[in-house]
């Protein structure tokens, strides 16, 4: 049994993988804004040094799993705000901590992206100035965005560095395995604040899920659980898309 952080804890997809972890044993440390072990704010730098001291302190700088999955949805305003959490945020825990999780046991992380990263038009300058380390810059397109492709872009950008990071010296070479889940739209708190906006509800409601209906928090606490897990040991920079079918439905050829 490991000890396991989860960021954005308290609500949707990690209080559910907070649940299915802890009652297979292992003890989580939350990272949220609420409702958590340590509370700090991953849209700011100093929130996110503050959040990865605390859990160094909470760990004895040992872990075994790290989760990042605190984000906000497309209907956030500033959008700074959704391109400093939802990528920035990620990105820094899952750096901060890698050392930490060099000293776990069988040590393993994973982002959680989302399928919206694949639709058309998200892969902007903002995808380039994420990965190139530049938040100013990505604040500064994000302003300038409509919603979907900042948040879109920010999930694209996420799942992107998993990919180019997860098989190199720092991850996979120093036996840490990094993996990403995208998931499709899956009923949390995130997805009924879209669902209840005058211009994203529509458009939330007529996205196709060929399987019929919204995905459960639980289904993707399942697959984040098996990355962490030694089943998935031979599991490195994958991009598990967990959307009832739409990727494949709008992608089939492209993978
Ligand atoms: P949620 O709203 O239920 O949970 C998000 C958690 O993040 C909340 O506990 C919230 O307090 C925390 N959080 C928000 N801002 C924060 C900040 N500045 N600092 C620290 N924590 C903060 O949302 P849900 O749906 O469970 O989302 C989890 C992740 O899954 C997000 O990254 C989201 O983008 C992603 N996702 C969700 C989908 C969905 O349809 N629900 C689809 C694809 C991806």
């Amino acid at each position: 049994m490991g000890v396991i952080a989860i960021t954005g804890a308290a609500s949707g997809i990690g209080a559910a993988t907070r649940a299915l972890l802890e009652d297979a044993g292992h003890a989580v440390v939350g990272v949220d804004l609420r409702d958590a072990e340590i509370l700090a704010d991953l849209a700011t730098p100093a929130g996110r040094a503050a959040a990865i001291g605390a859990v160094l302190e909470a760990t004895g700088g040992r872990l075994d799993g790290l989760v990042a999955c605190a984000g906000v949805g497309p209907q956030v305003e500033p959008r700074e705000t959704i391109v400093s959490l939802n990528y920035f945020g990620a990105q820094a825990l899952l750096a901060g901590l890698r050392a930490a999780l060099s000293n776990g046991d069988d040590p393993a992380a994973v982002a959680v992206s989302s399928n919206s990263s694949t639709l058309p038009g998200v892969d902007t300058p903002l995808v380039a100035a994420c990965l190139a380390g530049n938040e100013p810059e990505a604040r500064d397109i994000a302003a300038a965005l409509d919603g979907t492709r900042t948040y879109a872009g920010s999930k694209l950008a996420l799942a992107r560095w998993v990919r180019r990071s997860a098989p190199g010296p720092d991850w996979a070479g120093s036996g840490i395995r990094l993996n990403a889940v995208a998931p499709g739209a899956v009923l949390t708190p995130l997805l009924q604040l879209g669902l209840d906006h005058p211009d994203y509800g529509t458009a939330i409601r007529n996205f196709p899920i060929p399987t019929g209906g919204f995905g459960e928090p639980e289904q993707i606490a399942a697959a984040i659980a098996f990355l962490l897990s030694p089943a998935a040991a031979f599991c490195c920079g994958s991009v598990l898309f967990i959307d009832g079918g739409t990727d494949a439905m709008l992608r089939p050829d492209t993978f």
